[in-house]
């Protein structure tokens, strides 16, 4: 993953044309947008990168730990990358992960944030020349208080009963 911060107006101006125009309120009157990536396509240098990291982090106190982590990271990369789609979708489901912590984190301490999927991905990979950074864009979360007049925050949730959700073997 890669994440991009948009917390300037010139930044907010620069994203807009990406953004559906239903959708371009909640980037405008955010204090924070967050534009989340993956790596596309995912490169050797990274899982280099990674396990450099994670040696430097004292993760890794012997060579044949560092050996280990290397080949069991590269099998899973592997096992999910025989199209280019599957890649972008597993690397997808992680940064999904992210999105969801940040949501979770954000109400924790009473910031209110709008998960956005309505945007055009293209786009907003051409504004800000993600393809040649080897990065593609995926979703967006804005970040602030709600309005006063946000007919969304003064209605009930709506969740479907527990019964149709979990089932108990
Ligand atoms: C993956 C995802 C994408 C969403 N995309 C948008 C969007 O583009 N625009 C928008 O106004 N809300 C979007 N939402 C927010 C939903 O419309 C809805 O407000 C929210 O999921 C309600 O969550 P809650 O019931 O926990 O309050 C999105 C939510 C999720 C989870």
């Amino acid at each position: 993953w890669h994440f991009y911060i948009i917390d300037n107006d010139a930044a907010k101006d620069k994203i807009l044309p990406a953004i559906a125009e239903f959708n371009q309120p909640r980037v405008t009157d955010s204090s924070h947008t967050i534009l989340f990536c993956i790596k596309s396509p995912l490169e050797d240098a990274h899982l280099v990168n990674l396990l450099n990291q994670e040696e430097k982090d004292g993760r890794l106190p012997s060579s044949e730990l560092k050996q280990t982590q290397d080949e069991s990271r590269r099998f899973f990369v592997t096992k999910n990358s025989k199209t280019i789609e599957s890649q972008q979708s597993w690397e997808g489901k992680q940064t999904y992960l992210a999105l969801g912590q940040l949501l979770f984190a954000a109400a924790a301490i009473g910031v209110d944030s709008t998960a956005v999927e309505g945007f055009d991905c293209d786009k907003m990979d051409e504004i800000l020349e993600l393809k040649r950074k080897g990065l593609k864009s995926l979703v967006i979360a804005t970040l602030g208080y709600r309005s006063e007049n946000d007919g969304n925050a003064h209605r009930p949730k709506s969740r479907l009963p527990k019964e149709q959700i979990f089932t108990f073997l």
